[in-house]
């Protein structure tokens, strides 16, 4: 039977089997390809989304158990009005090669959503499932810190 799911504001209906993991219906049926398939074992965080604001692994969410909203890295900010965090990653220069990049920013805005104001101690914990294999985690901590004080202004 056709699911309904609702990404990043817009409707869209699916048809695929239940236990599709969300991973595959955003990048290979919907065509939102900034989500990135890494591990398939919520190993590294690359495919983390958020399902009504709570960061997820999508490579792990089976497409029948999908429970809210969707919002992947496409509809975090727009063009003209980019999200803080994004803002600090160009700030910043974040990325190298870039692949663990949009799990990195959307279990970022989920922490900060939660917290604030984060420490050292909840950025490490929160940020410690996803994975960067070019190591830019100081960029990563300095951004999420960037980022707070201008949503906090
Ligand atoms: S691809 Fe989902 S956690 Fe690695
Ligand atoms: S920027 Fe290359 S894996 Fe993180």
């Amino acid at each position: 039977m056709p699911t309904e799911l609702t990404i990043n504001g817009t409707s869209h209906t699916v048809d695929l089997p239940d236990d599709v993991p969300l991973l595959w219906v955003l990048r290979d049926e919907v065509g939102l390809t900034g989500t990135k398939f890494g591990c398939g074992v919520a190993a590294c965080g690359a495919c983390t989304v958020h399902i009504d604001g709570q960061a997820v692994r999508s490579c792990q969410v089976a497409l029948g158990d999908v429970w809210g909203e969707v919002t992947t890295i496409e509809g975090l900010g727009t063009p003209d009005a980019l999200h803080a965090l994004q803002e600090a990653w160009v700030e910043h220069q974040v990325a190298q090669c870039g692949y663990c990049q949009s799990g990195q920013i959307m279990q970022a805005a989920s922490l900060l959503a939660q917290t604030p104001t984060p420490t050292d101690a909840d950025i490490d914990g929160a940020m410690q499932g996803n994975l960067c294999r070019c190591g830019t985690y100081p960029r990563i901590r300095a951004a999420i810190k960037t980022a707070a004080q201008k949503m906090e202004g």
